[in-house]
């Protein structure tokens, strides 16, 4: 009988050996890395071929418009905050927003979580200088740790395995909370709980009150269903890493197919998204679905060509595009590539990242971003698809179940004096619980036009 190495080798899945790999860290340590990546072979996989199969298809059912994705999550998770608190408080923001949509759009919503193996980040230079000291860039903690010393910023291949278990760790987590009680929709009300007043709490209060409703009608017609108390939360994350989505790839005992097995849904970021490159190289080999970040200086023929070798069968749910415009682009360059991909027929899941193109650096020096310009992308982006015929499919956003201050603006109108009140991300500015929220209500109100 053939290993499963040799299996994977048949399936050609290190082709992407012989493309270039941007992005991709300086082991100093190459032996230290052959032995972590052996270890992650040997692992059982964090998720199954089946769930991603089944993700799939939902991600299809939004490509056509009977179904909608939300994903969110942090821009780069930490070791250090996978407590059960943190990942409570995202999945709770995450299951309120998707009730609002659910509620407020009557459509069902694919709930993906940025979680459960986030941990590697693109960065726009190798190395960082402070007062004269070059290091390595901190390039996420599956790679190195943020503190400014030699020792902190090498990159050392035993992250890997920690990612690994950090990532099981925290699925564990989701599993037990979605499916285990938690997510029971007659405790929507217990969700709002312990948030201050404010008017998306309200707002949320007073749904949650018609749900319940509508909950104990079911239940005297002697009607609970299985979907009112558990749901599905997916996990994803850029697969930045080939040294790591590499070792977690799987193949599928029941269709001899591989499947990356680190998460249900990996997507490739805008800076590796090169056709040439070894990121579309690898992601061509495995059956998940996945997704490409598309920026505002992506081509028509650059789209097209991801299609070409990502989605080469036409397979509903496959491919979903995750465009990060900007707010003051996103209605001059993102219409000549919807046209384009509208007209190859393929279908692809359109989804708006509306945080990476409208980020900026606030006076008092916070990476930061606007409450109002994320939102002015999410319409650009629903009025550029309803203009072309063409379905808005989902929305992806950082969001974090706290009540930090990177974002401003909202209703709590966080102003630059605020944001360093609780300023926490290692990387990009999140939405904060409450923001989240008042998000969730807006867009829930666009699809409903
Ligand atoms: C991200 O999603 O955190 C990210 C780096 O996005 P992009 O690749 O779109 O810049
Ligand atoms: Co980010």
């Amino acid at each position: 009988m053939k290993s499963s190495q040799e299996l994977l080798a048949e399936a050609g899945v290190d082709s992407y050996l012989s493309k270039k790999a941007c992005q991709q860290p300086t082991w100093p340590d190459r032996e230290a890395l052959a032995a972590a990546s052996l270890e992650l072979c040997a692992k059982p996989p964090l998720v199954f071929a089946g769930e991603a199969d089944q993700l799939r298809e939902l991600l299809g059912a939004a490509s056509a418009g009977r179904a909608f994705v939300l994903q969110g999550g942090d821009c780069a998770e930490t070791f250090a905050e996978a407590t059960a608190d943190r990942i409570r408080g995202k999945i709770k923001t995450i299951l309120q927003m998707a009730v609002v949509l659910t509620y407020g759009a009557s459509l069902p919503v694919v709930k993906i979580g940025r979680m459960a193996g986030q941990y590697a980040k693109p960065r726009s230079s190798d190395t960082e200088i402070r007062d004269g000291v070059e290091l390595p860039a901190y390039r996420g903690d599956i790679i190195n740790r943020i503190g400014f010393t030699e020792e902190e910023r090498t990159p050392d291949p035993a992250r890997l395995i920690e990612a690994y278990h950090t990532s099981a760790a925290t699925l564990n987590l989701i599993r037990a909370f979605t499916k285990g009680g938690f997510a029971d929709l007659r405790l929507v009300h217990e969700w709002n709980k312990g948030f201050t007043k404010s008017p998306a709490y309200s707002k949320f209060e007073q749904m949650a009150t018609e749900i319940d409703r509508a909950v104990r009608f079911m239940g005297a017609c002697g009607e609970y269903f299985d979907s009112l108390r558990t749901v599905d939360l997916f996990s994803s994350h850029e697969a930045l890493l080939l040294d790591y989505e590499r070792p977690l790839t799987r193949i599928d005992s029941r269709t001899g197919d591989p499947y990356d097995c680190s998460a249900h849904f990996l997507w490739i970021g805008e800076r590796t998204r090169d056709l040439d490159g070894a990121h579309v190289e690898f992601m061509s080999k495995v059956k998940n679905p996945i997704g490409v970040k598309l920026g505002p200086t992506t081509t028509p023929a650059e789209a097209l060509g991801l299609i070409e070798r990502l989605n080469p069968d036409a397979v509903p749910g496959r491919l979903t595009f995750i465009t990060r415009m900007g707010a003051d682009r996103i209605r001059d360059s993102l219409p000549p590539i919807v046209a384009a991909v509208r007209d190859s027929a393929v279908p692809v899941t359109w989804v708006t990242d509306p945080m990476h193109g409208n980020t900026f650096t606030s006076e008092s020096g916070y990476k930061t971003r606007q409450f109002e310009t994320i939102l002015d992308e999410v319409r650009g982006f629903f009025e550029v698809h309803r203009e072309a015929g063409t379905t808005p499919g989902g929305i992806h956003i950082e969001l974090t179940g706290d009540d930090v201050t990177e974002v401003m603006g909202g209703t709590e109108e966080i102003d630059d004096k605020k944001l360093g009140e609780r300023y926490e991300t290692l990387v990009d500015p999140r939405l904060n619980h409450q923001q989240s929220l008042e998000l969730a209500f807006i867009v829930s109100e666009l699809l409903q036009h």
